[in-house]
């Protein structure tokens, strides 16, 4: 009989053993969660600042959520969409008024639905813009993550995730984060979207200069091209408004979602955007066999539901800033510079003192979850349920750290 493991040497040594290493998980072996907070299989208690990459926006089990998915799991969990489910209109219904769009095509997974905007927007572009088969082009941005697939990762310039996945998808051209003017340059007459982040999150939450998203739809819109804003992390509330794109007041032809959709509970993508767009698609020329699923449109209806209401929004301005100031005043004190939106930060690390990884290991002894990202960055982006007793928590770790 195999021995069930109990400590987190032991945890660890048996998904060393089973677990392709594809990832490189830090020592704690969490068991319960609740809010901002998890416990691990010691009992040891910490503080979750990274929430899941944003997936968990509304905290781990937020009471609606989990009814949600509770009541529909007693009900229906899966028709395939061969079969209309009861949830999945009034799902994409809230969803699309949410965005102020006509439809929403369901997917499960972040890359999915980045997948599923590259293909409408090539369809989009031979139909109605009439650039010939075989030709579309997309422009994307240099330090751009927008998921694993192969086609996603051929326009990847970070080589841990592009190298040795090849032959490529051809059609991207990559131009640098915020630049108007090389944009500018590289639309062609066969380009049909610029695929970006509004804010780059696994780049290290990089934020581009004032203004320039507003450039960038105006550019799309003059030189007939979509404006595809993949929001999947920065969006549903995080930057303190329900999109990034908010922040400038600017509506992208298309929405890509994901990550928080899902509650935090099940993966739950979405596409959304006009007719003029997504109805591009015609039956079986895209699909999913779980996109739309009954369980997981229950549970995104409700995430809807909590993104309505405006207060997540409005806690992650408020909060956002008070954690803001906090980092700011560790500027020249172990922090190089600190980039943040509402309760999305990214801080560098002064690098001579301690690479990120070594900041996320002794905030973890400190009792807070984070996770590094390129070399001496860590991001800070805690559920949006947390208080600012809390905030004041992760502060107080990092000054312990720092010093
Ligand atoms: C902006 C962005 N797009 C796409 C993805 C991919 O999502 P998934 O991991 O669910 O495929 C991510 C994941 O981190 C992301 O941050």
């Amino acid at each position: 009989m195999p021995t069930t493991p109990h400590t987190t040497s032991e945890h660890v040594s048996l998904a060393e053993q089973w677990v392709a290493s594809n990832y490189s998980p830090l020592e704690v072996v969490i068991a319960h969660a609740e809010g901002a907070w998890v416990t691990d299989v010691e009992g040891g208690r910490y503080l979750d600042a990274l929430a899941g990459y944003s997936a968990l926006n509304f905290g781990h089990l937020h009471p609606t959520l989990v009814a949600a998915a509770r009541s529909q799991l007693d009900r229906l969990t899966l028709t395939s969409r061969a079969f209309h489910s009861d949830q999945l209109g009034p799902f994409c219904r809230d969803l699309a008024t949410l965005a102020g769009k006509e439809l929403v095509l369901p997917m499960n997974t972040g890359a999915e639905a980045v997948e599923t905007a590259i293909k409408v927007s090539r369809k989009w572009g031979y139909e109605r813009k009439g650039v010939p088969d075989g030709r579309a082009r997309i422009v994307v941005m240099a330090g751009n993550f927008h998921g694993r697939t192969t086609t996603i990762v051929s326009f990847s310039d970070d080589p841990i995730a592009h190298d040795e996945y090849g032959p490529y998808t051809p059609g991207f051209d990559i131009v640098p984060f915020g630049d108007i003017e090389a944009l500018e340059a590289a639309i062609t007459d066969e380009t049909v979207a610029v695929l970006l982040e509004p804010i780059q999150g696994e780049g290290g939450v990089i934020i581009p200069p004032d203004g320039w998203l507003r450039e960038v739809r105006e550019l799309t819109r003059r030189r007939g091209v979509l404006m595809v804003a993949d929001e999947i992390q920065s969006g549903l509330g995080r930057t303190g408004s329900t999109f990034a794109c908010d922040l400038e007041g600017v509506v992208p032809d298309v929405y890509v979602l994901g990550k928080a959709l899902g509650g935090g509970i099940v993966p739950v993508s979405a596409v959304v955007a006009d007719r003029e767009v997504l109805g591009v698609f015609t039956p079986g020329s895209h699909g999913s066999t779980f996109g739309g699923n009954p369980l997981g449109a229950a549970v995104g209806r409700a995430v809807v539901g909590l993104l309505a209401t405006g207060e997540f929004q409005e806690r992650a301005r408020r909060l956002g800033a008070v954690l803001e100031a906090g980092l700011r005043e560790l500027v020249g004190r172990g922090v190089e510079a600190v980039r943040c939106r509402g309760l999305w930060a990214g801080v560098d690390i002064e690098p001579g003192l301690m690479t990120g990884r070594e900041a996320s290991h002794r905030l973890l002894e400190q009792g807070v979850l984070v996770k590094d990202t390129h070399g001496s960055t860590i991001r800070i982006a805690p559920p949006l349920v947390v208080t600012e007793v809390e905030i004041g928590i992760i502060l107080d770790a990092l000054r312990a750290v720092l010093h």
